[in-house]
Order: C-alpha cells, then sequence, then structure tokens
C-alpha cells in the first residue's frame, strides 16, 4: 500500500497559494504508483466560495483516489457546508483490501484549536470496532496529536489529544495522519507511527523550510514515511511493530524509583492528609525505592505554612528525593520558599543512573515553559551524559494525558519533547494533569504521574504514585493505588541495545 500524504494547500488567489509547488507535487503523484492520496487539511486558506470553486478544480488534477479531511481553515466563515458541496464529506470510512482509512473533522468553526469530541469521539470509537479486523488502520485528521517542534507555542492541538491517542492506541491503530501546523515529522508513539504532514502549497513554512508531501509505504513488516520536499530531498523513517509485548526482565533489578506528583499538601478538604501519610509509609516500608521523584506542585499555595506542612511529610521519605517545582509551588512566596524546605534542583548522578530536573514553571500560571536556554541546557546535558541512564525531570506533560482539557500545558513542549528524543534519553518522568499516563515515544518512556493525595484528579484508578522499576533490558511501570495499594501496569519497554552501558 503506497500513500501520498499531501496537507495544508492553502488554495486562494491571494500570494499565501503556491501553485508552481502544488503543481509540481500534483504531477509527481500522478506519475509514481500510489494507490491513494490523502489530503489532511486546510485545502482553502479562508473557506470562501471562490476559494472552494477554485480548490475543485485544482485537486482533478491528482487522478488517484482521494481522501480529503477539512481543516480549520476551510471551516472559516461556515466554510465546512462548502466544503462538502465542493469537496466531499467532512467524515467517513474508506476500506481496502487488508485494511481501513477512517478520517474525522477535527475543526471547530472559527477556531484554529482542534476537537474530536462528543459525537465525533463516539462515531470514531464505533468505526474503530467495526473495523477492528482490518490489519491496517488508518486515522486522518487535520490536528496534530503529539507536540510537534519548530512551532514556536505548541497550541491549536486538539482540545482531547490525550483521549484521542489513548483511544487509537487502545485500538492499535497503525497510522494517524495529520497536517495543520506546517511542519513535517514523524513520532512513533508504541506501535502507533504519528505522520504529520508538512505544507504543500502554503507560503506559510516554518524554519525556512520548503514545501513537502509524506510517502507512506505499509508492508506486512511495518510503516515506512518518507519525508519528500519540493527540491527532492527525503528522509526517511520505518516502524517495525514490537513483538512480543509482553517480556519477562533479565537479572537483577538496577533501580526502584517511586514517582510522585501533585501531593498539594494544604489545609483545604481537597488535601487527603490520611492518604498522603499512608502512601509515604507504604513507600518506605514496602516498596523501599533507590529514589523518590516528586515532579512538582508538593503545596497547594507557595505560602509558609503549607511548605511547613509539607516538610513534615516529606522528610519522612527514608530514600533519597528530587523534587521539582510545579506552577502552584512557586506561587506567591513559593519561589524562595522552595529553595528554604526543598534546597536548590540540582542534577543527581547515582552510579549509572543520572536524574536530570527541567523547570518549567512559571508564576502565576499553569502554562509551562522551557525556553530556549532551557532547552540548550537540557540538550547539554543529555550529551554530557550520554553513557549513563539520563532520567529526565520535569512538572509539565510531555505527552497530552487522557481526561484533561489540552491546551498546550507546555508552551515549547514540541521541542522539548524533540531534544529528548533525539538524544534518546532512556526515561522522562513529568507530573501536571493529575493522570498517570505513560507511552514511549521513539526509544523513550514518557511517564506522567497523577496525583497522590489531592481529591482534584482526572484519574479513574483515584490517587496514586507510580513504582518504576529498571533491569538490565527493560522498564516496567505500575501505577499504585494510594490507599489501596493495589497496582496497575502503565507499561513495559525492552530497552535492550538502547543504552549504551548495558
Ligand atoms: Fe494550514
Ligand atoms: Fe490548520
Amino acid at each position: 500500500m503506497l500513500i501520498a500524504h499531501i496537507s495544508d494547500t492553502h488554495i486562494t488567489n491571494e500570494v499565501a497559494f503556491k501553485s508552481y509547488a502544488f503543481d509540481l507535487i500534483a504531477n509527481e503523484i500522478n506519475t509514481r504508483p500510489f494507490d491513494l492520496v490523502i489530503h489532511t487539511g486546510d485545502v482553502t486558506n479562508n473557506g470562501l466560495r471562490e476559494e472552494y470553486e477554485h480548490a475543485s478544480y485544482l485537486i482533478r488534477k491528482i487522478e488517484k483516489p482521494l481522501i480529503v479531511v477539512p481543516g480549520n481553515h476551510d471551516a472559516r466563515n461556515v466554510g465546512y457546508e462548502l466544503f462538502e458541496r465542493y469537496i466531499g464529506p467532512l467524515f467517513g470510512v474508506h476500506e481496502f483490501e487488508d485494511g481501513v482509512v477512517i478520517w474525522v473533522d477535527s475543526t471547530i468553526p472559527d477556531l484554529s484549536d482542534g476537537r474530536i469530541g462528543g459525537y465525533k469521539y463516539k462515531w470514531l470509537k464505533a468505526k474503530l470496532e467495526e473495523y477492528s479486523h482490518k490489519r491496517i488502520k488508518i486515522v486522518a485528521a487535520h490536528h496534530h496529536l503529539v507536540p510537534l517542534p519548530d512551532t514556536g507555542r505548541e497550541r491549536n492541538v486538539l482540545f482531547n489529544a490525550g483521549d484521542i491517542l489513548d483511544l487509537l492506541l487502545s485500538h492499535e491503530v497503525t497510522l494517524y495522519m495529520c497536517g495543520h501546523k506546517h511542519v513535517p515529522n514523524v513520532y512513533r508513539v508504541e506501535d502507533l507511527v504519528v505522520d504529520n504532514a508538512g505544507c504543500t502549497s502554503c507560503r506559510k513554512t516554518r524554519k525556512g523550510d520548503v514545501n513537502s508531501y509524506n510517502i507512506v509505504k505499509i508492508t506486512k513488516d511495518g510503516v515506512k514515511v518518507t519525508i519528500r520536499r519540493v527540491t527532492g530531498e527525503e528522509q526517511e523513517k520505518e516502524h517495525r511493530p514490537i513483538k512480543p509485548k509482553i517480556f519477562i526482565p533479565k537479572g537483577k533489578r538496577l533501580l526502584r524509583i517511586v514517582q510522585v506528583a501533585e501531593s498539594n499538601v494544604s489545609d483545604r478538604r481537597y488535601f487527603r492528609k490520611k492518604v498522603l501519610e499512608n502512601a509515604i509509609k507504604a513507600i518506605n516500608e514496602r516498596y523501599k525505592p533507590d529514589i523518590v521523584i516528586h515532579c512538582g506542585d508538593v503545596v497547594e499555595k507557595g505560602i509558609e505554612r503549607f511548605y511547613e506542612m509539607a516538610m513534615e511529610f516529606y522528610e519522612k521519605v527514608k530514600a533519597e528525593k528530587l523534587i521539582v517545582p510545579g506552577h502552584n509551588d512557586i506561587t506567591y512566596l513559593g519561589y524562595d520558599l522552595f529553595k528554604e524546605y526543598f534546597g536548590e534542583t540540582e542534577v543527581i548522578e547515582k552510579g549509572d543512573f543520572v536524574f536530570i530536573p527541567i523547570l518549567s514553571a512559571q508564576y502565576e500560571t499553569q502554562i509551562g515553559v522551557v525556553g530556549r536556554i532551557g532547552q540548550k541546557i537540557l540538550k547539554g546535558l543529555l550529551e554530557d551524559f550520554r553513557e549513563k541512564f539520563r532520567v529526565v525531570v520535569m512538572h509539565h506533560n510531555l505527552v497530552p494525558v487522557p481526561r484533561a482539557r489540552e491546551l498546550g500545558y507546555l508552551e515549547d513542549a514540541g521541542n522539548v519533547l524533540k531534544i529528548i528524543t533525539d538524544q534518546e534519553a532512556e526515561l522522562t518522568l513529568t507530573g501536571h494533569g493529575g493522570n498517570a499516563h505513560a507511552v514511549k515515544v521513539e526509544k523513550t518512556p514518557i511517564i506522567n504521574a497523577g496525583s497522590i493525595s489531592w481529591e482534584l484528579h482526572r484519574d479513574p484508578f483515584g490517587n496514586s504514585f507510580n513504582l518504576i522499576d529498571v533491569y538490565k533490558d527493560m522498564v516496567i511501570a505500575f501505577e499504585v493505588q494510594a490507599t489501596w495499594g493495589s497496582r496497575k501496569l502503565l507499561g513495559m519497554w525492552k530497552i535492550k541495545g538502547e543504552v549504551p552501558w548495558l
């Protein structure tokens, strides 16, 4: 199966549209043996009637079966109605021999953000169930699912990106195709290939890039995506599914981490004091970790009284501690109090392991940022400690979390994720969003902790902390219910051959 993935043509009679790039790519597609062409939206620039008339003529230049998904620009000016008239249905299913393409409208009229919520979510879920027998399952929508590098502020994601990611992973979807940010990028999230097309014929490319499209080849061995630019330059990435998915570790455990977040110690009713007390007792007596990592929001407000209370809890922890501040910790006088009570957040080296804390919290806002300098520091540290097992620790989540409204909690999540995955960090721990969740992006397991003792969380499992065991050849993460001690597997990932010292 060979698919041409085009996106963001932005057809208009204004300067935004580069007709020569469109013609070049359309001609190339016609001369190559593609089975299918998928356009992931922003066909037009403003959803105007004259643009749709122009677009419906131009896309007929592509002489292959074509699926077109609506983008936010197409939905502008009630353009979603014209889309159906001039281009085709906003949702649909295309079956082929051993596979299916399901495309869904992720636009919200007059907003750049996306959403596959309510009825659309139900429809997508029902279709994934209906076609669960298909070997190849492709979902296409306009908006991106995982933060993208070089897009400035990580915004206009799907509001419910975490739910959609969870849905696709639990239904063993092979490929998610999208566009929107005009940045070509391919990530592997567990066994799902997330294929972002750049822009086919819009002037607005980023970082001096040129127009491009993606070539997706699906065989029985896996998925290969090639980003092909109009200059002829190609970048290729292949993913073979992981088999088997359950393994048994070899040798003895090398390290045990207990990962905690959002204690939110305070005198408010939402703070569950007893739960935190019991959890700390269990951590000390039952789990006996080598290190306890608190991924932010130790206190609910940055005031002395709450820091005093938090200290009373956390000084009882027997293991070594690494605590990074969350946005709650640095409210009011918290910035100084955090240092006074918990000290400077510093890199910890522990034998073959190194823990790299990254500060992402800002004053008086939930939105985090690492910043351009922070990104350089992170990259430098990951390079310096290449010989070790590198654990990046931060507050804000890098991968969208289910049941949370994703608003771009970390402004530069795309760049940070790119640095971490390019440098092949062995593990990344985050703690925002109030829900435990873990996925491996490229070679890096990224584990988010839920809340250990704050009643306002989003985790159906309840208040919890994570137990992460590292072996010579694998990492296993469990979520531990903070009251009952029951465990749920978050993920297990092979790391053999990926860590130099192993
Ligand atoms: Fe676009
Ligand atoms: Fe868009």
